[in-house]
C-alpha cells in the first residue's frame, strides 16, 4: 500500500531528524550547533574517529561527507536499522504522536473481518430478541418478569431467548447469507470435536455484551432452571472478544456518569441490570472473573474513585482483598478505588429489591478507602501484644506500602499506617496496662429504641481494632465467623495431640462459637475415643473420614495467615504448648464473658435499674478487653460453597 505523500510530510515535519538519528549516534559537542539544528557526528555507516556526518533539522536530511550516504527519517531508519519502510513510518508517525492510516491489505482485510463479525453479532442479537417475544419465549419471558424486569429494562439491555433448538440460530443466520465460518468466529455455534456444528446456546436468557461503543461483541447466555450445570454460559474467546478487557455495561455506565459522578463495579449481569432499573445508571460488571488490570484501566477511564462492590462473605472479602493487590502498585494521586461490601448474602440484585435503592446507597456510603481495607487485612483478628509483634505488623505494612509505584502517593501510604499503628497502640507506650473501660468508653454503648443496646463511638487503645471491625460496614457480622483465637486452640491441638492429654478436661468441654470448628472438634474427640489422637497423623486422617477436611484446612490457613505459627505442625511443643494455653486462657474468658454479658443485657431490659446499669457497663468493659487482647476476625470462617465458574 502507498502512503499519501501529504502524510509522509506532515509526520517528517513534526519530527526534527536529529532526533531520530540521535538515538544511534553522539552528537560531536564542538561542530554541533544545536540551536540552529545543525548536527555532526561519527558516521554510524561507516566506522570513521572524525565526525565527517553531517544532518540537518530544517531540511530533515543527513549527509556524510566521508562515505556519501544520506537521506532522510524514513531511509536512515530502513539502511540502518533494516526496517521496511512501512514499519519506519510506523516508528516516525510514533514519535509524532499522529495516527497511523489504515495501512496494509491485510489490516483492511480484517477490519472488514472484524465489521462483518459485529453485523453477525448484531443479527444474533436481533434474533434472540425476537424469540423472546415469540411463542417459544413464554417460559423466558415468565421468568424475567418474576425477577421484577420490566419490559422497558429489558429492551434497554437487549435481553433475549435462545431457543431450545441445535441450530434455530444457525439456520437463521445461513438465510441471511452468513456463512458457517463466521458463526464459528463469533463463538456462536460450537464445531470443535463435532462433525456438524451446532447452536452454542439453547434454551437461555440472552444478555449481549456490547464493546465500548455499544456494538455487541459476545453473549452470556442463563440457563432458566437451577439444575443446569452451568448457570451462566459465555461466548468464548474470539477475534471481537477478550474478557478481561471488556466491562459488561461499559458504554451505558459512562454516559450516565454525569449524573452519579462515579462508578460503581458489581458482579453479575443481573445485579447490573437490577441497578440500572433501580435508579443507578452507572454499574459495571466483569464478566465471571476477577477484575483485571484493563478492567481497572476501564474504570478509571470512567472515575477516579471508582467504587468496587463485593459480596458480604468470605468469598467476597477475598475478592476485595485480591482487587486491592491488584491495584495498589497503580494507585496514583486521584487514581484509586473504594471498596464497598454487601450485607452478607444479598448481592445488589437481592438487595434492591428487598430493600430498595436507599439500602444500596447506604452501601455505597459506607464504601471505605483502599487504605482501610488494607489496615483491616492486615490486622484483623491479629495479636499485637509484645513489642515484637507490632514491630511484625509495621514491616508488614511497610512491605504493602513499598508496592505502590507513585512516589508520593508511597510516601503519604507510609506516614499513614506508621500513624495508624502508633494511635492504635498507643495506649500501651505509656506503661501501666489501660483498661478500655476506665477510659470513658463506656458511653460508646448507647441504648437503642426497643431497649436494645449497642455499641457506637469510643475509640483508642488496642480496643480499636476490634472496635473499628465491629462498626465497619465492610465486614459485616458473619452469623458464625471463624476466630482466630478458636483456629489456634484446634489447630494446636490436631498438630500436637499431646495437649489433648495435658488438657483433656478442658479439651472435652471446649465451647466453640463456630459451628464448622465444633464439627472438627467432634471428630477429634470421636478419634480420641477409638485410641487415635496419639499422633498427629492419624488425627488427621480420623479428620478426613469425618468429612472435615476442608473446615481443617480453612483453620490451618487461618492460623497460618494470621501467624499463629506455634499451632503449626512444624513448631516445637513448647511453642505450641504456650500459644495453646494462652489462647484456651482468652477463649475461657470470652466465652463466660459472653454468656454473662448477654444475662446483664437481659437483666438490664426486663429491671432498668442503676445497679443493673453498673453491672452491664462493668462486665461490657471486661468483654472489650477480653476481645482488643484477642481481636475477633469478623466475616471470615463462612463458608461459601460457590457455584463453579464457567
Ligand atoms: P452469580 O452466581 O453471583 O450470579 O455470578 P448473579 O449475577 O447473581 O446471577 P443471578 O442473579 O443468579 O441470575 C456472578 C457472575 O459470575 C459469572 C457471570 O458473569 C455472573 O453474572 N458467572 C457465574 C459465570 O460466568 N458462570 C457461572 O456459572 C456463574
Ligand atoms: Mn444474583
Amino acid at each position: 500500500m502507498r502512503f499519501q505523500p501529504s502524510f509522509l510530510d506532515e509526520i517528517r515535519d513534526r519530527v526534527p531528524i536529529s532526533a531520530v538519528i540521535g538515538a544511534r549516534v553522539s552528537w560531536d559537542r564542538r561542530k554541533t550547533n544545536a540551536s540552529k539544528g545543525d548536527w555532526w557526528a561519527c558516521c554510524p555507516f561507516h566506522g570513521e574517529k572524525s565526525p565527517s556526518f553531517h544532518c540537518e533539522d530544517r531540511k530533515g536530511r543527513y549527509h556524510c561527507f566521508g562515505c556519501g550516504v544520506s537521506g532522510d527519517h524514513f531511509r536512515f531508519l530502513t539502511e540502518l536499522d533494516g526496517l521496511s519502510f512501512p514499519e519506519a513510518v510506523e516508528r516516525i508517525a510514533d514519535m509524532a504522536g499522529v495516527p497511523m492510516p489504515a495501512r496494509d491489505e491485510q489490516a483492511e482485510a480484517r477490519e472488514r473481518q472484524r465489521a462483518s463479525l459485529t453485523d453477525v453479532m448484531e443479527m444474533a442479537t436481533a434474533f434472540f430478541q425476537e424469540r423472546l417475544q415469540g411463542s417459544d419465549g413464554a417460559r423466558a419471558r415468565a421468568y424475567l418478569r418474576d425477577r421484577g424486569l420490566t419490559s422497558a429494562t429489558q429492551q434497554g439491555f437487549r435481553l433475549g431467548y435462545a431457543p431450545d433448538s441445535r441450530n434455530a440460530l444457525k439456520e437463521f443466520l445461513a438465510s441471511k447469507g452468513v456463512e458457517k465460518a463466521q458463526m464459528e468466529a463469533c463463538g456462536l455455534t460450537v464445531f470443535e470435536d463435532v462433525p456438524v456444528s451446532y447452536d452454542r446456546f439453547r434454551d437461555r436468557i440472552m444478555f449481549p455484551i456490547p464493546d465500548s461503543r455499544g456494538k455487541v461483541i459476545a453473549f452470556g447466555g442463563r440457563a432458566m432452571s437451577p439444575d443446569v450445570a452451568a448457570k451462566y454460559l459465555n461466548s468464548p474467546e474470539t477475534e471481537l472478544f477478550h474478557k478481561g478487557n471488556v466491562l459488561y455495561n461499559f458504554a451505558r455506565a459512562r454516559k450516565a456518569l454525569g449524573k452519579e459522578g462515579t462508578v460503581i463495579a458489581v458482579e453479575g449481569y443481573m445485579d447490573v441490570i437490577a441497578l440500572a432499573q433501580a435508579g443507578f445508571e452507572n454499574a459495571v460488571a466483569p464478566l465471571g472473573t476477577a477484575l483485571t488490570e484493563n478492567q481497572m484501566e476501564l474504570l478509571w477511564r470512567m472515575a477516579g474513585e471508582p467504587i468496587l462492590c463485593f459480596d458480604g462473605d468470605q468469598a467476597g472479602l477475598k475478592a476485595a482483598w485480591r482487587a486491592a493487590d491488584l491495584i495498589l502498585p497503580s494507585i496514583q494521586p486521584g487514581r484509586t478505588a473504594r471498596f464497598a461490601l454487601l450485607p452478607e448474602g444479598k448481592d445488589p440484585d437481592d438487595l434492591v429489591k428487598a430493600d430498595g435503592p436507599d439500602a444500596f446507597r447506604a452501601v455505597l456510603s459506607e464504601a471505605r478507602p483502599l487504605a482501610d481495607l488494607l489496615w483491616m487485612r492486615e490486622t484483623a483478628g491479629g495479636v499485637f501484644d509484645t513489642p515484637e509483634r507490632r514491630a511484625e505488623l509495621e514491616k508488614t505494612l511497610r512491605e504493602l506500602t513499598s508496592r505502590i509505584r507513585d512516589e508520593s502517593v508511597r510516601y503519604h501510604y507510609q506516614q499513614e499506617m506508621r500513624d495508624r499503628v502508633h494511635s492504635f497502640f498507643g495506649a500501651q507506650r505509656g506503661g501501666g496496662r489501660e483498661r478500655p473501660g476506665g477510659r470513658g468508653q463506656n458511653q460508646g454503648w448507647k441504648q437503642g429504641q426497643g431497649g436494645q443496646w449497642s455499641r457506637g463511638g469510643g475509640a483508642g487503645g488496642r480496643g480499636a481494632i476490634t472496635e473499628s471491625l465491629g462498626r465497619s460496614a465492610l465486614v459485616r457480622r458473619a452469623g458464625e465467623a471463624m476466630s482466630v483465637r478458636e483456629a489456634t486452640i484446634v489447630v494446636a491441638l490436631v498438630n500436637h495431640p499431646l495437649l489433648i492429654d495435658e488438657n483433656f478436661e478442658h479439651v472435652e468441654f471446649l465451647d466453640l462459637a463456630n459451628g464448622d470448628l465444633r464439627r472438627l472438634h467432634t471428630a477429634l474427640l470421636d478419634a480420641l475415643a477409638h485410641d487415635l489422637a496419639t499422633d498427629r497423623n492419624a488425627v488427621v486422617e480420623a479428620i478426613d473420614r469425618a468429612g472435615c477436611r476442608d473446615v481443617w484446612e480453612r483453620a490451618v490457613a487461618l492460623v497460618r495467615r494470621t501467624r499463629q505459627w506455634p499451632a503449626l505442625e512444624a513448631a516445637a511443643i513448647e511453642d505450641a504448648r504456650d500459644a495453646f494455653t494462652q489462647a484456651l486462657h482468652l477463649h475461657r474468658s470470652a466465652r463466660t464473658l459472653h454468656r454473662e454479658l448477654k444475662q446483664a443485657e437481659a437483666a438490664l431490659a426486663s429491671d432498668p435499674t442503676d445497679e443493673n446499669y453498673r453491672h452491664l457497663v462493668e462486665i461490657q468493659a471486661q468483654f472489650r478487653d477480653v476481645q482488643a487482647t484477642e481481636a475477633l476476625i469478623e466475616g471470615f470462617g463462612v463458608s461459601s460453597g460457590r457455584a463453579g465458574r464457567v
